[in-house]
């Protein structure tokens, strides 16, 4: 299918609720703007985008995904470029994941032209919502769901794909602390840890429950088998600055999100010359690194965190504590670059930023 912007039908809203929306005090996920995108799969085929006032839905009990979880989503965002105008962040990297996510979730891949066009035609009908200081941006939440009217267990044959947008200002507005977990397990090779599957989202909710319980922020996730080797943390892609290196955990084996904010770090890292690993890290490595005093850095990546400095590290009895940000160079050199490509306010050599 070929969708240009001019195929989408779009009803407006007859009056905006953006006078309604504080800039000054915006919370991540709170608000919601003025459209949404709707598109629907039906008999093997995807129908036309339609772009219509955000509304509730209105679904059948025995609509699929609410019983079996089949549901996936992404995180984008949209930041006001020099002249105002909304510039999208890799958003085709996000549509090529979702598709990733969709086939191994038994959904149908979308195309890329209903999925960036519908963004893109989105975005502009409601560029007024993004906000314009620093460290915010207009939150896009493409997701998928399956909506056969069926509670049988089979792969649904009905779905909806849908695009809402949020202003949102920082997701952590402090470093974070983290505990890592030897209990509960994410993901296993062979299973869905790679994807933005709801699911992987639903179970971290009680082992998250718990730390928050203890005074921790997010959970450090490890392997399946050992309980050691270091994966990702809930909201976000993990790295490490031990002395001169800075290592990430590898994504070969399936269990880690192949993060966007991860992949622009890691090229921003070996532009800049550094020593970058992408590989197997162990939490001893890291206790060692930190009792020699070698710990220089801890730090999330992802769309909605950006770059999250990470306080302290706590793994059974032992809190890692790392230095001030402030004095941290790698970090901060990192959301700054970052941010400057993505307002716009250097020249993107590398074809991430997208005009809405
Ligand atoms: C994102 O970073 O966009 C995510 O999806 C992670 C989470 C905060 C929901």
């Amino acid at each position: 299918m070929s969708v240009s912007a001019t195929d989408i039908s779009i009803k407006k809203v007859e009056k905006s609720r953006l006078s309604e929306v504080d800039f000054s005090n915006i919370q991540f996920g709170k608000i919601y703007s003025d459209h949404m995108l709707i598109a629907n799969y039906e008999d093997g085929k995807w129908k036309q985008p339609e772009i219509m006032p955000f509304h509730n839905l209105t679904l059948s009990p025995a609509t699929t995904f609410f019983h079996y979880g089949q549901a996936i989503f992404e995180g984008i965002k949209a930041y006001k470029g020099p002249d105002g105008e909304p510039l999208i962040f890799r958003p085709r990297d996000n549509w090529k994941r979702f598709n990733k996510s969709a086939v191994r979730m038994a959904m149908p891949e979308i195309p890329e032209d209903i999925f960036i066009e519908g963004l893109k035609a989105l975005i502009k009908l409601d560029e007024n919502w993004i906000p314009a200081s620093e460290d915010t941006a207009l939150y896009i939440r493409p997701f998928m769901v399956a909506t056969d009217e069926f509670i049988g267990v089979k792969t649904a044959e009905k779905f909806s794909f849908m695009i809402i947008t949020s202003p949102a200002g920082p997701y952590y507005s402090k470093p974070v602390s983290i505990y890592v977990q030897d209990q509960y397990v994410r993901a296993f090779p062979g299973g869905i840890g790679f994807t933005k599957a709801a699911g992987n989202y639903g179970m971290s909710m009680y082992p998250t429950q718990e730390i928050k319980k203890m005074g921790y922020d997010q959970i450090l996730w490890t392997d399946g088998f050992e309980h050691k080797y270091v994966q990702e943390i809930g909201t976000m892609n993990v790295f490490f600055v031990i002395g001169d290196t800075v290592i990430t955990p590898d994504i070969k084996h399936d269990t880690i999100l192949a993060g966007v904010t991860r992949d622009s770090v890691l090229a921003l890292l070996r532009e800049k010359g550094m020593k970058v690993e992408e590989r197997t890290l162990s939490i001893d490595e890291i206790a060692e690194a930190y009792k020699a005093g070698q710990l220089k850095e801890a730090f999330g990546t992802g769309t909605a965190a950006s770059i999250a400095p990470i306080a302290s590290l706590t793994y059974h009895d032992v809190t890692m504590q790392l230095p001030p940000v402030e004095t941290w160079e790698t970090a901060n050199y990192l959301k700054k670059t970052l941010a400057d490509i993505r307002y716009g306010r250097v020249k993107d050599n590398h074809n991430w930023v997208v005009k809405a």
